[in-house]
C-alpha cells in the first residue's frame, strides 16, 4: 500500500563534473543581485570562488561576497551575516549563491530566510524547541546551493541546523520555504576534500540514508532514493577515502549525499542523529564523525523492529542470500562495523573525548526532531544505557 504522502525537493537539480561554470546562467533566473557566501578557504585559494563571481558578473549580475566561518553555524553567525547583508541593502528580489560544506549551506539558508523575515533581531526566536515559536512567513531570498562535500545533503533539505554553546543547544530553523531553489552539484569541487573529512561527511550521508530508510516516517519516494543512494555510497565511500581523485567515487558520493538530503527532508532520521546533535553541542564532535560512531549502535537497537527492511538492505548492499532475515541483519551489522574500521572511524564515545560522567547530560540534549523519527521509541533510561554501552 502506498498511502498518502507529501514530497518536497529543490525545483531544479543540475549535476555533473565541471558544471559549476553554469552558475551564472542559473543564478540569473533567481535575481539580479547575488549575495555570494563561500565556506572553503581551499577553493578560495585555488581561485574557484573568484571564478564563480566572474561567471556571475559575466551574466550581468551584481555580486557581493562574504566568507563563512569554518565551523558549524552558531546563532551569532546567522545574526551577523543577516545584519551584514541587510546593512548592504539585501532585499526581496535578490538571490543567494552558497558554495561550501553543510555548515556553509546551512548558514546561507538561515541568513536568506532571516533577511526577509524581519520580526525580532535574532534567528534564535525562530528555532525549533528553544525559540518563540515564530515561523518563516515571508519567502526567503531564493538560494542556489553548491555543495563541496558529500555529506549533509543540506543542499536539498528544508532546515538549517544552528548551534549555541551557552546555553548549549543544536536546533533547526525549519520551513518548507527554505528548500534551495536550485542545486548545482559539481563533484569535481570535492576532489580536494581531505581524507578525514571525506570519511566523516560520507558516513553522515550513509547514516542519513539508513536512518531515513528505517524511520517511522518512511515514505515511498524517499525509500526509493535511499535504495539508490545506499548502493552507490556503500562501495564508493571507501574508494573516495582511499583516493580523493577517484572521479567515479566522488560522483557517486556527491549523488548519494544529495539523495540522502531529499530523503531526510521528507522522512526524518533517528537516534544516531539525535545523539549526534548532543555530542556536537556538548563536546563539539564534528557532525559526520558523531553520526558515524553512533550508526552501528543505532542499527542494533532498531534491528528487531526493522528486521525485514534491514535484511532487504543486506541483500542490496552485500549481494547474497542468508538462511534467515536475522542472519542477513547480522551480516549487515558486521559489514557496517568493518566499513567503519576500514575508513578510520573510532568505535567508542571515549575516543571522541567524552568523559563518562557527561553521559547523563547527553540524554536530554538528544531529544528533538531526529530522535522522534527513530523506529523504536526510546526511554531516557534506554538512551542512557545505550550511551553507557558505547562509552
Ligand atoms: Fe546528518
Amino acid at each position: 500500500m502506498i498511502g498518502n504522502y507529501t514530497f518536497f525537493a529543490p525545483q531544479q537539480i543540475v549535476f555533473g563534473w565541471g558544471r559549476r561554470r553554469e552558475v551564472g546562467a542559473l543564478a540569473s533566473t533567481l535575481g539580479r543581485r547575488v549575495w555570494l557566501l563561500s565556506g572553503s578557504r581551499t577553493l578560495e585559494r585555488q581561485g574557484h570562488v573568484a571564478a564563480l563571481a566572474e561567471e556571475l558578473r559575466a551574466k550581468g549580475l551584481e555580486v557581493h561576497t562574504a566568507s563563512a566561518p569554518a565551523r558549524e553555524p552558531e546563532v551569532a553567525d546567522v545574526d551577523a551575516l543577516t545584519n551584514d547583508w541587510r546593512a548592504r541593502g539585501a532585499a526581496a528580489g535578490d538571490c543567494v549563491v552558497a558554495i561550501g560544506g553543510g555548515s556553509t549551506l546551512d548558514l546561507a539558508k538561515a541568513a536568506a530566510a532571516m533577511v526577509t523575515n524581519r520580526r525580532g533581531d535574532s534567528v534564535l526566536d525562530y528555532l525549533e524547541g528553544v525559540g518563540k515559536g515564530w515561523t518563516i512567513s515571508e519567502p526567503p531570498l531564493p538560494l542556489l546551493a553548491m555543495p563541496t562535500t558529500a555529506g549533509t545533503g543540506s543542499e536539498a533539505t528544508k532546515n538549517a541546523v544552528i548551534s549555541s554553546y551557552d546555553p548549549p543547544f543544536k536546533k533547526s530553523l525549519r520551513s518548507d520555504r527554505m528548500v534551495p531553489r536550485i542545486v548545482l552539484v559539481d563533484p569535481e569541487l570535492s576532489v580536494t576534500v581531505p581524507r578525514e573529512t571525506t570519511a566523516y561527511t560520507g558516513m553522515d550521508a550513509l547514516t542519513q540514508l539508513l536512518e531515513s530508510a528505517l524511520t517511522r516516517r518512511a515514505a515511498p519516494i524517499p525509500q526509493a532514493l535511499c535504495r539508490q543512494g545506499l548502493q552507490l555510497a556503500w562501495s564508493a565511500l571507501p574508494r573516495a577515502v582511499r583516493n580523493g581523485g577517484d572521479r567515479e567515487a566522488r560522483e557517486a558520493m556527491a549523488h548519494a549525499a544529495l539523495l540522502s538530503g531529499m530523503a531526510l527532508a521528507n522522512s526524518g532520521l533517528g537516534v544516531a542523529h539525535g545523539v549526534a546533535a548532543a555530542l556536537g553541542v556538548h563536546h563539539r564532535v564534528p557532525h559526520g564523525l558523531a553520526c558515524a560512531v553512533m550508526l552501528p549502535a543505532a542499527l542494533r537497537i532498531n534491528r528487531f523492529v526493522r528486521e525485514a527492511e534491514l535484511a532487504e538492505i543486506a541483500h542490496l548492499l552485500l549481494g547474497r542470500s542468508w538462511s534467515s532475515p536475522a542472519a542477513a541483519v547480522d551480516a549487515l551489522l558486521e559489514a557496517v562495523d568493518a566499513l567503519c574500521r576500514d575508513i578510520g572511524i573510532p568505535s567508542r564515545l571515549r575516543d571522541l573525548g567524552v568523559p563518562r560522567e557527561d553521559l547523563p547530560r547527553l540524554v536530554p540534549s538528544s531529544h528533538g526532531n531526529s530522535l522522534s523519527g527513530n523506529p523504536r521509541e526510546l526511554s531516557d533510561d534506554e538512551l542512557r544505557t545505550l550511551l553507557e554501552s558505547l562509552w
